[in-house]
């Protein structure tokens, strides 16, 4: 039995996509819907639709993938009415990411969701590393405290942040001293590991055009700073405050770590782009067996239990 709720949304199983990845179009999101996931993710949404960065953008590489698509998306009205028109026939939940290019831009698409029939889980991202002169939001605590502040004002249906990944535990503590203070669903940790550089050295290129080659890095890569991620948040937050675990997920049991460190739902970017959404039935065939293997029945059974000595 592989169900997990997250802020009372039920889903079947805990793998989803991660936003961003097969999740652009009516099409793909479709596709992900008649996979095996438990639910799916839409493309971060800009109020306008975007044609996003020059070509090449994604390179998938041997350990992960380096990506600055720069935000190709339909825009927001596209992946609200696709949300609504899912939210009661779904087998699976869908979840809104928004994405605004500014403060007001997250306010005003938060405000047209509050005025919407949508009921379901919205992530707001707030680290998004690859439009050109805009910084990532979450690396900014005082921005993240503006952001949080306004949207609570009026926004009371259920609202997730995508955040980045850090590396010192002093900015675990900072920032989870501002997130407890408000009524959040979840957090979804880790979004890719900003402004990384791939080169190829026969041509002695970048291998993506965007920012002089710099993108966000996924997969196995960035496993172990996804995980400290998802334990060093479970280990900070309130209770009443979810965890989606993203990064480096490839197998079963990369699924099985992140649900060990206190996720409750499971995301897949890299390999999902690389594999396509047949990869749902094959984690859940492999977290199924390394279930067995140890003798669990359900997730309740060791999530949140990695065994510290
Ligand atoms: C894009 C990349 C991200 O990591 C993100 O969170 C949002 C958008 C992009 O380049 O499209």
């Amino acid at each position: 039995k592989l169900t997990s709720s997250l802020a009372g949304v039920t889903f079947a199983n805990p793998l989803l996509n991660a936003a961003g990845v097969h999740c652009a179009t009516p099409t793909e999101l479709d596709e992900v819907l008649a996979s095996a996931a438990g639910g799916v993710v839409t493309k971060s949404a800009t109020l306008a639709p975007r044609d996003g960065n020059v070509r090449p953008r994604f390179q998938a590489l041997p350990l992960g993938s380096i990506n600055s698509m720069g935000l190709p998306n339909q825009g927001f009205d596209a992946y609200l009415a696709y949300a609504c028109a899912h939210q009661q026939a779904a087998t699976a939940p869908v979840i809104l990411s928004l994405a605004g290019l500014s403060l007001a831009d997250d306010l005003a698409m938060l405000r047209r969701v509050q005025e919407s029939d949508f009921t379901g889980l919205v992530e707001l991202n707030l680290s998004c590393p690859n439009v050109p002169g805009k910084p990532q939001v979450a690396y900014d605590f005082a921005a993240v405290t503006r952001v949080l502040d306004q949207a609570f004002q009026f926004f009371t249906k259920r609202l997730g942040i995508k955040l980045p990944p850090y590396l010192d535990l002093a900015q675990f503590d900072a920032l989870a001293a501002i997130l407890n203070r408000y009524p959040l669903a979840y957090v979804n940790a880790i979004n890719s590991l900003g402004n990384g550089l791939v080169i190829d050295p026969l041509t002695e290129r970048p291998v993506i055009r965007p920012k002089g080659g710099f993108g966000g890095i996924g997969g196995a890569y960035v496993k172990p700073t996804a995980l400290a991620n998802v334990r060093a948040w479970r280990q900070r937050l309130n209770p009443t405050i979810g965890i989606i675990g993203t990064g480096g997920v490839r197998t079963g049991t990369d699924v099985f770590e992140h649900l060990l460190c206190g996720a409750d739902l499971v995301q897949v970017g890299t390999a999902l782009a690389t594999e396509g959404p047949a990869i749902f039935a094959r984690l859940t065939r492999e977290l199924t067996a390394v279930m067995a293997t140890k003798g669990y029945q359900t997730l309740a059974d060791f999530r949140g239990k990695l065994q510290v000595r």
